[in-house]
């Protein structure tokens, strides 16, 4: 998401950081802000809107500072804006912060700390970090860290600078990513190798509850463990990097495609970050507060979206109206836009885009708003022009999507949009047994996607022995017939394979009549309500002597006396097994692709934000 540099050592901080932040434009993000001290003095401040490549002039300032830290945001929470930008500090101005993760209980700790007299500048989380170290602070910066942190519930890479305990960095981690560059005796820390390798390949992890102190002289790790900080915490070896740029910038995979599928649990992870309530077995969207009494009256939902957001859409249909109990339909962007709909006035638009700024449903949603119908979006970017033009909405907290077939950012759509099942749902008939359950269940999709990654080589196996098929159909029923289309599109999008989707019931309405030895079919048969259907489905398929690549579930051996090859997932509830299924085709048509050589993270005549008409 949000990416870190700090520099500490004998030369000017800020080139070094103007570089570093440079080095993490490919990762996108909407402002940036460096702090540079020397000594005890603030030596350079700067937070923007933008990008750095139109503020040349900053590395040009005649800043001699040797201690630093700098940042690019990409807004989770606040709108983006120069004061939402990093570092963020205390009243004083004499602490900063830069931070990148979600602070759960951040709104607590706000109100607490205004309550004790803190003034806040910004609408972002991580200006609690400034002002709990300032609270804590008692003339040592990692004492103060530490005592901020043990606050804060939920995950943070963060590094902080003091003009009261100047030439040092104080580093933290939980849950995102953070490391130490070492050359001689300068230290960089950073979230990503890519802004440190072209100084240094000797590169030190920081592990969770890991805090480090760097002067320009040498550095100390200490491990914060049940309340004690044990200092200098041994065996943490330097590794040598040996990855170039381009492989830095895609954590060292071969294509962005592949690093963000394999980003798909933390994906998960965050989207229901500080959004379940077990006692209530409910889920809490703050994004939904303002509309919460006009939720209530409403018995119908349209969802909007183009391409995979559609079919995060065709998803959701099928749990609002078996868990939320309100009536739903899908319509695709370009479509809704220049049709008649009759649309009562307790029905609701749903707007799913992981830009938001994709035309033809932002088309829809003016054109639903100019009918006075009450707006919903759940998109993956803050301040988008989605975002800001429907009523209320739920981000999806995928973090930027660099490849142009969206992966990671349809796990987020649909991790969001069983959150709001439930949310809905809970509004009206959904039992408390039944929220809980889903709520429970929700928390363990990032395991079991962790599960079905760790197949990713057998899968390629799978992926190169079907990879010179030139037709594939894909079928699914139920939940899993949006996935059917998904799986397709996909393939489609970076295999150049045609492939079509299919709900299983059409297969004898027109698509057996393709079905043969030469046009596999990728089955999506989980053991759900539907599964002996899928099952004459599959039948159907191998009488045409087409071959049969099963998504079933774990322990389900039947399966593999009819199917060619056969890829467990978990199981999970029916309504969540498109999050799970979808992951093995993404892999599948990753490696198809890769097979085939193919431009995966940008395929031809394909655009990832699709702006005009
Ligand atoms: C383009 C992208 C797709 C994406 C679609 C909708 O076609 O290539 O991956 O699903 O736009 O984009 P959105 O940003 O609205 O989700």
């Amino acid at each position: 998401m949000c990416g870190i540099v700090g520099y500490i050592g004998k030369n000017p901080a800020l080139p070094i950081l103007f570089s570093g932040l440079e080095r993490l434009e490919y990762r996108g993000y909407d402002s940036f802000g460096f702090c540079v001290l020397d000594d005890d003095k603030v030596d350079y401040f700067c937070k923007e809107k933008g990008k750095i490549s139109d503020q040349c002039h900053i590395k040009d300032s005649h800043s001699i500072g040797n201690v630093g830290i700098a940042h690019t945001r990409w807004a989770t929470t606040g709108m983006v804006t120069k004061e939402n930008a990093h570092p963020h500090s205390n009243q004083d101005k004499d602490i900063f912060v830069v931070h990148n993760g979600i602070i759960e209980n951040y709104k607590e700790l706000k109100e607490k700390l205004i309550s004790e007299g803190y003034a806040f500048a910004s609408e972002t989380d991580t200006e609690v970090l400034a002002h709990l170290i300032d609270k804590y602070f008692k003339g040592n910066l990692e004492d103060a860290v530490v005592e901020a942190i043990k606050e804060v519930r939920g995950t943070y890479g963060l590094a902080a600078v003091s003009t009261k305990d100047p030439n040092k960095i104080v580093a933290a981690r939980m849950s995102s990513p953070l490391l130490i560059g070492v050359n001689g005796d300068e230290f960089i820390i950073a979230s990503d190798p890519s802004a440190i390798i072209t100084r240094t390949r000797q590169i030190i992890h920081l592990d969770d509850n890991e805090i480090a102190v760097l002067t320009d002289e040498d550095f100390t790790i200490s491990k914060i463990e049940k309340e004690t900080r044990c200092l200098n915490v041994t065996n943490k070896e330097i590794e040598m990097i040996e990855w170039d740029i381009e492989q830095a910038e895609k954590g060292g995979y071969e294509h962005f495609m592949l690093k963000e599928i394999m980003e798909e649990p933390n994906v998960i992870e965050d989207a229901i970050r500080g959004r379940i309530n077990i006692e209530q077995a409910n889920a809490k969207l703050g994004g939904l507060d303002s509309i919460q009494e006009r939720l209530r009256g409403i018995n119908n939902i349209v969802l909007v979206g183009c391409g995979t957001a559609y079919y995060a859409c065709k998803v959701a249909e099928y749990m609002f109206e078996e868990y939320a109990g309100i009536s739903a339909r899908s319509d695709i962007g370009s479509e809704y836009r220049y049709r008649k709909t009759i649309m009562s006035k307790d029905t609701a638009g749903l707007f799913v885009s992981q830009s938001g700024e994709t035309a033809d449903t932002l088309a829809a949603l003016r054109e639903m708003k100019e009918k006075g119908i009450l707006t919903i979006g759940v998109t993956n970017v803050v301040g988008s022009n989605q975002a800001r033009e429907t009523d209320a909405g739920v981000y999806t907290r995928s973090g930027p999507e660099i490849a142009v077939a969206s992966t990671k950012a349809f796990i987020g759509q649909l991790t969001t949009l069983a959150l709001m099942t439930v949310y809905l749902g809970r509004q009206r008939d959904m039992s408390h047994v039944m929220g809980e359950r889903i709520i429970n269940e929700i928390s363990n999709l990032p395991e079991l996607a962790e599960e079905i990654l760790a197949l990713k080589d057998d899968i390629k196996v799978i992926a190169e022995k079907y990879s010179h098929y030139r037709d594939f159909w894909f079928i699914g029923r139920k939940y899993n017939s949006a996935i059917a289309l998904e799986g397709a599109l996909k393939l489609k999008e970076v295999s150049y394979i045609h492939a079509e989707g299919t709900a299983g019931g059409e297969l004898k309405h027109g698509p057996l009549a393709l079905i043969d030895e030469n046009c596999p079919t990728v089955a999506i048969c989980p053991s759900d309500s539907v599964y002996e259907k899928m099952l004459s489905n599959i039948e159907e398929v191998k009488a045409r002597k087409g071959k049969i690549i099963a998504i079933a579930t774990k322990g389900n051996e039947e399966i593999r006396k009819i199917a060619d090859d056969v890829i467990y997932i978990p199981k999970t509830l029916e309504m969540l097994t498109p999050i799970l299924s979808v992951i093995p085709l993404h892999l599948f048509s990753y490696y198809v692709a890769s097979a085939l050589g193919r431009d995966i993270d940008k395929p031809k005549n394909l655009a990832k934000s699709v702006t005009v008409e």
